[in-house]
């Protein structure tokens, strides 16, 4: 069987010239590699007692929404500026080309709730603390982030420090 990284595909100047994009596409349009991918991210909560997966729109979602449902745990989405149809809360972030404003529903996470943040990336970390600030501004507990990839040369960890992060690839 293929190893993890043997799925990724590594595209050099998209969107934009410089950025070496990783694209996960060609490990969801394999089963061996769907299944590692999200078995071994799950791997990484086997001691973790939370109560729910909180994912980042678009990505985070695809990653997401099968290990709350393999973990018997609740999803709620972090989404783009303007889809989300009830009472929001939201922030604006910075990631590796360009910037964003994201959102989540105020009741979507109660008070003292324990939380996971999943994506597929980490890159500058910005869009993995505005969702961290998010869910603490609605009371919850992040107790872990877990990311299937981690680009070390943008220093995403070092925004995160003093939260538990784990990546199941590092790219330079
Ligand atoms: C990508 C990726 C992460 C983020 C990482 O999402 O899925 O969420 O960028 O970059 P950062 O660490 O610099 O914030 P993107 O905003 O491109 O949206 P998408 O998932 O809809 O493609
Ligand atoms: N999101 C931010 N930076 C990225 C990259 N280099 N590859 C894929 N997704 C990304």
């Amino acid at each position: 069987m293929k190893k993890l990284e043997e799925y990724v595909r590594s595209i050099p100047d998209f969107p934009e010239p410089g950025i070496i994009f990783r694209d996960i596409t060609t490990i969801l349009q394999d089963p061996d590699g769907l299944h590692l991918a999200i078995q071994s991210m799950q791997d990484k909560l086997k001691d973790t007692e939370f109560d729910v997966v909180v994912g980042t729109e678009s990505r985070g979602f695809i990653f997401g929404v099968p290990i709350a449902y393999n973990l018997h745990k609740a999803f709620v989405p972090v989404r783009k500026k303007g889809k989300l149809p009830c009472e929001t809360v939201s922030m604006e972030y910075d990631l590796e080309y360009g910037s964003a404003v994201i959102e989540m529903h105020k009741d979507s996470i109660k008070p003292g709730q324990k939380v996971v943040l999943v994506d597929d990336l980490v890159a500058t970390g910005g869009t993995i603390e505005a969702a961290i600030k998010l869910v603490e501004e609605l009371g919850g507990e992040v107790v872990k982030v877990v990311f299937l990839m981690e680009l070390a040369g943008l220093k995403g960890r070092e925004r995160l420090k003093g939260y538990e992060v784990e990546s199941v690839l590092c790219y330079d």
